[in-house]
């Protein structure tokens, strides 16, 4: 295997997916624009190459390819990863994630990569009446977010079937761990610890009982590194990386709550409009192909999260 390129490689995700891939010795590509990530999260050993680079500049992310002749894989998660900016500037969005995705396939295609790894979303089902969500359940995003995951991860499939790399299309659930930013939607886990430890009132909008699936940063890093280590040719792999498990707001509170030593009193506001009540999604398809499975429980997992926001 040659170098791996990571795009968001110094992200909340990118950055877990780049020290594994350093553990197992490979050498790494970072192209990242640093609007979300941050310089101090990219791994500093040998092996990694970093590159602000912004995907949508075309010249600039080709001299990285040029530079770094024998790019063979690559894991694609740089995107716009927000609902709501996406809802409010969706010409951005697209501009970003499809557009974006387009010159690193363009790319991927010039220089022959063999594995073409991308971070889809769970936005891309959007409302569904069966749970768990299953990988074909129907495809109805509610979000220009959704729908910009979509498309992206129907350009992949397109050229891995016409230029003949192999495609992963991971739909993650709702990723938490040490470096999420505040700032993110899908960030509610970091935004409830920070209040907690800093003695606010926590807001929980509607009753708490809506449910999400959550999953450890590290358990969808290792996810990735499967897929990128499978044997095989595999054309095209559509899976859902999560815990199969849903959990209400309110419980979740209730164990950082307990985590960081405080009692809980939430506030409870009114529920935002198109939030979806309950949502969790099977995990099994992956599990049954590549044998990976979550190991870090969500109690151990928030801990590690609680731990890593009181050492910022
Ligand atoms: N966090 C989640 O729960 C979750 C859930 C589903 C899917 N995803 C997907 O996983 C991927 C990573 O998300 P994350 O949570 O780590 O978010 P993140 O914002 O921490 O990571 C995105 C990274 O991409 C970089 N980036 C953004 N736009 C760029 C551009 N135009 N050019 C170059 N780099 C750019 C950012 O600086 C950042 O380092 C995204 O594709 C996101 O859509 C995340």
């Amino acid at each position: 295997m040659g170098k791996v390129l990571v795009t968001g490689g110094a992200g909340f995700i990118g950055s877990h997916v780049v020290d594994q891939l350093v553990e197992q010795g490979k050498e790494v590509i970072i192209v990242d624009n640093l609007s979300t990530g941050k310089l101090e999260y990219v791994n500093q050993s040998e092996l990694v190459s970093f590159y602000e680079v912004d995907i949508t500049e075309k010249e600039k992310l080709e001299d990285v390819f040029f530079t770094q002749q024998g790019i063979t894989d690559i894991i694609h998660l740089a995107a716009q990863s927000k609902v709501g900016p996406s809802v409010e500037n969706p010409i951005m969005d697209a501009t970003i994630n499809i557009d974006g995705t387009i010159h690193v396939l363009e790319f991927a295609r010039q220089y022959g990569i063999k594995t073409f790894i991308y971070a889809s979303s769970a936005a891309v089902y959007g409302p569904v009446d069966t749970l768990p969500i299953k990988e074909e359940e129907k495809l109805q995003p509610l979000s220009p977010y959704g729908v910009s995951k979509l498309a992206a991860e129907e350009y992949i499939k397109a050229y891995g079937r016409l230029y003949g790399f192999d495609v992963f299309a991971l739909r993650f659930a709702n990723v938490y761990g040490p470096r999420q930013s505040i700032a993110t939607e899908a960030g509610v886990i970091t935004i409830f610890i920070d209040q907690l430890l800093a003695g606010k009132q926590v807001v929980v909008y509607g009753d708490g009982e809506q449910t999400r699936d959550f999953v450890y940063v590290e358990d969808v890093a290792q996810a990735v590194l499967r897929c990128l280590l499978s044997e095989g040719n595999v054309n095209e792999m559509v899976f859902n990386v999560s815990t199969n498990t849903e959990t209400s707001i309110a419980s979740l509170l209730q164990i950082l709550c307990n985590g960081v030593g405080v009692s809980y009193t939430p506030q409870f506001e009114e529920e935002r409009p198109g939030d979806i009540k309950v949502s969790y999604l099977a995990n099994d398809k992956l599990k049954s192909t590549l044998g990976w499975k979550p190991t870090v429980s969500l109690e151990q997992g928030l801990e590690k999260t609680i731990e890593w926001s009181k050492r910022r």
